[in-house]
């Protein structure tokens, strides 16, 4: 059996400078630090400003501080996959743009729509091309501007939500390191509990969809909330089972990023210590497909050769997954 694996081998990271603090949303909005930090655990965000700035521009600042970190030449890379639903138009995609300005001219490139989910629907993806032996080197980004979609107005889900992208690369090994399972799953009936209704084929742009505010992020978050525990608890805890791990095999818990209070009930249900759970929800937010990633990125010089992370994931579709990766390198 072929025994390839694909191994992450450098991250990088790109979060916009200005910071919209708990603080500036109480001035926005009817809200307070207090009620934002205690139901949420989100301190701050960032938020990307400025004329014609589309998720690519923090797809390519992702990317090249991969490449630079990596020592990779773009011309050898030979696919990206962008995980976004903010992408900079509806086509081309966001992929097509990155790949562009970070000169990977030798790579074909593709969007993956799978909101909070998308980056370990992409890094699956990208990992099968590896395995395959298809390709020696795979870039998966995952990125939103959530604050393009997002109504500054509406205080349940302003408070949520942030910019920011990050990138990883996979490439083969032997090493028995690197994506080790992948369990993903969708469910289509979770359209009524989290979508932007308006945009698409079903109902294009008109003077009456914005009237009507369905450009903007709509959210049911208490029902959303419920099934995000249950489903990222029982997923993480289906991949920890066939892959024989207990809590205490598990080095790191990477949870998507979109409230505290599910993240603590997802590692309590596995069975995981809070010190071993990822956490930069304070300072960025909920940013979907950036979370992940963005985990990554800021426990990169924690993370060491061999470590066991349960990556999880619940979001808008309804979509969700866990990947098990044996993390392939300790940083210097
Ligand atoms: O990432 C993709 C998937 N998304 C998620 O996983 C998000 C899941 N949902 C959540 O994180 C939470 O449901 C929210 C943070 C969105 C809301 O928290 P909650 O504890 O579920 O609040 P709630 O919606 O049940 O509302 C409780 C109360 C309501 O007031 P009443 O009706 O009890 O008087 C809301 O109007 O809190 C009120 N409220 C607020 N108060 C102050 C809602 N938003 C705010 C706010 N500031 N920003």
């Amino acid at each position: 059996m072929n025994n390839v694996k694909a191994a992450i081998t450098g991250v990088g990271g790109y979060v916009p400078d200005y910071i919209l603090t708990n603080k500036e949303l109480e001035t926005m909005v009817e809200t307070s630090d207090e009620w934002i930090t205690s139901r949420t655990g989100i301190k701050e965000r960032r938020i990307l400003k400025g004329e014609n700035q589309g998720v690519s521009v923090m797809g390519a600042a992702a990317v090249k501080d991969l490449l630079t970190k990596t020592k990779t030449d773009p011309k050898d890379i030979d696919l990206i996959i962008f995980a976004t639903v903010t992408p900079d138009m509806p086509f081309p995609a966001s992929a097509n743009i990155v790949a562009a300005e970070v000169g990977a001219t030798n790579a074909f490139s593709f969007d993956i729509s799978a909101a909070c989910s998308g980056f370990i629907y992409a890094l699956t993806t990208g990992a099968k091309y590896i395995e395959s032996g298809m390709y020696k080197k795979v870039i998966v980004i995952g990125g939103d501007k959530m604050s393009s979609i997002i109504n500054y107005k509406d205080r349940t889900t302003c408070i949520i939500f942030g910019d920011g992208a990050g990138a990883v690369l996979l490439e083969p090994t032997t090493d028995q390191v690197g994506i080790i399972d992948s369990i993903h799953r969708s469910d289509g009936t979770g359209a009524n509990y989290l979508n932007m209704k308006a945009g698409g084929s079903r109902i294009p742009a008109s003077h009456e969809s914005i009237d009507q505010h369905l450009h903007y992020v709509y959210q049911e978050g208490a029902s959303v909330f419920k099934f995000a525990v249950t489903n990222m608890a029982d997923i993480s805890a289906k991949i920890m089972e066939r892959n024989n791990l207990k809590g205490d095999d598990v080095s790191w818990l990477a949870p998507h990023q979109a409230n505290k209070r599910i993240i603590d009930a997802t590692a309590d249900r596995m069975g995981i210590t809070e010190d071993k759970v990822m956490m930069n929800i304070e300072k960025y937010g909920n940013t979907t497909a950036g979370t992940i990633p963005l985990l990554l990125w800021d426990y990169e010089k924690k993370l060491k050769k061999g470590d066991n992370i349960i990556i999880a994931a619940f979001g808008g579709g309804f979509t969700w997954g866990s990947v098990y990766v044996k993390w392939a390198y300790t940083a210097n």
